[in-house]
């Protein structure tokens, strides 16, 4: 497969997409299976390079992995552990952030962990202290070598009190992982509650784990002896379905996205009919379409959940290129999350960055000098023009802006795009996209 396409923009994707597991769940869900001493059976699984990436990581642990593809069914029989070197985890991980969320579950498990110098998408420096000083609390001794950090647990791990300083996902996962089988009680205040978080929780529950989350948003963790293996249907990948949706409202089109589900996207319905978006839910997907008229133009924060998720912006800033008026965005979670927009601009788009938080929301980056909020000018014509992919959701918000402008893109290091979007491609051609 070439690392670019060419895309013929100017006509309206209409027709329907099946979106397939959440991917930012499914790999820790095939983590969170090296914890079990049975086999475990993933369901709703998308064929993604995370997924590629996770299996192949944990077969380098020994794990006997049989992937199912079209049924999208992974099991792992993880009876028969086997450490792993950090040369090779790290040409398995890539630029994935994952290996870091294999050191709980294997310092139960081996009582060692590696983590190679970790990679992940360009929008931000994607900082790893949090996860670390989780580790180091339960107990884990860190050492730095020259092909990464060497983990082990010489008097085991034991359940800790801690609070983070920002909800981060990944911390969360991280704690979660670790705590399941730590020795007591382990508390968390300012927990992540994303929806793929809960459904770790569920998974983990169903393994033998004994978790509660309050009301304020503190989970705790009664640590247990073992667990086994669990059997669990991924819910269904909301950043992916907003994407389709955005692609629909910026081409003036109608999109069915099976397997859709409106329990974890309320924040981004509510966003996108205030944009002027149709969408009808079904009882297998939501319907996504374009009215008709001009589109609105809205101030949006990104937050955590339950607000309008970070991974939702790139791809609806450029439906609000299209928007009659001004928009304001403040990007809350990353601080280079709108980097993106400065190949929307070469395209034809009137978007101005600023330092300054444009909103009213607590954010980390005020007074930083990161260019974190934007307005957004429009509507703007979008003319073709050759552009690269930074990142994945810059990625795909870049497919759907040459979707919309007049004339044939190219598209380079769409490989990124696979990281996230299952067969995006034959999916954009059968909505109706000429690309080639
Ligand atoms: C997860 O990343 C997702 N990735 C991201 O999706 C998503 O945008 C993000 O959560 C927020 O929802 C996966 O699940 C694989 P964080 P994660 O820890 O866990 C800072 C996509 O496109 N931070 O919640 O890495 C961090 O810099 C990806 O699918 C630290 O400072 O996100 C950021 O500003 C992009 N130190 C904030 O927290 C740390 O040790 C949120 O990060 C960790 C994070």
């Amino acid at each position: 497969m070439t690392d670019s396409i060419r895309v013929t923009g100017g006509r309206a994707l209409q027709g329907e997409v099946h979106v397939r597991g959440a991917k930012n769940f499914v790999s820790k869900a095939m983590v969170a299976a090296l914890l079990g001493s049975t086999t475990s059976t993933l369901r709703n699984v998308p064929k993604i390079l995370d997924v590629d990436i996770v299996a192949s990581l944990l077969s380098l642990h020994g794990v006997k992995v049989n992937y199912d593809v079209d049924s999208g069914v992974v099991v792992m029989d993880t009876s028969d552990l086997t450490p792993a070197d950090a040369v090779d985890i790290a040409k398995h991980a890539g630029s994935s952030r994952i290996p870091i969320l294999l050191c709980g579950p294997l310092l139960h498990r081996l009582g060692t962990a590696v983590i190679p110098d970790l990679g992940g998408c360009r929008i931000g420096d994607r900082p790893i202290d949090f996860h670390l000083e989780i580790l180091k609390k339960f107990g884990a001794v860190v050492e730095e070598g020259p092909d990464g950090l060497h983990l082990s647990a010489p008097n085991g791990l034991r359940g800790i009190k801690h609070e983070l300083s920002y909800p981060s996902v990944g911390a969360t996962e991280q704690l979660l992982l670790t705590a399941v089988m730590a020795d007591g009680i382990t508390t968390l205040h300012n927990a992540a509650v994303e929806p793929e978080i809960k459904d770790l929780i569920d998974t983990l529950q169903k393994m033998g784990a004994i978790i509660s989350v309050d009301t304020d948003r503190s989970i705790t963790i009664e640590g247990v002896s073992s667990l086994v293996g669990y059997d669990h249907v991924s819910l269904a990948d909301r950043i992916e379905v907003g994407s389709w949706a955005s692609a629909a409202l910026a081409t003036g089109g109608d999109i069915f996205a099976r397997g859709a589900q409106q329990r974890h996207m309320g924040s981004f319905l509510n966003t996108f009919r205030k944009v002027g978006g149709g969408f009808e839910v079904k009882p297998d997907g939501i319907r996504f379409f374009h009215p008709g008229g001009p589109l609105k133009p809205i101030a949006l924060q990104t937050d955590v959940h339950p607000g309008f998720m970070t991974d939702w912006q790139q791809p609806l800033v450029v439906a609000l290129t299209q928007a009659t008026g001004l928009s304001i965005v403040h990007e809350t979670v990353y601080e280079n999350r709108l980097g993106f927009t400065a190949a929307l601009n070469q395209m034809g788009a009137q978007v101005q960055l600023f330092r300054e938080c444009l909103g009213d929301k607590q954010c980390r980056f005020g007074q930083l000098n990161f260019k974190h909020s934007a307005v957004i000018s429009g509507p703007t014509p979008l003319k073709a023009a050759e552009i690269e992919v930074p990142d994945l959701r810059g990625g795909f918000s870049y497919l759907i802006a040459a979707l919309a402008a007049e004339g044939t893109s190219t598209v380079t290091n769409i490989g990124i795009i696979d990281r996230g979007y299952e067969n995006f491609r034959a999916k954009l051609t059968d909505l109706g996209a000429v690309i080639d």
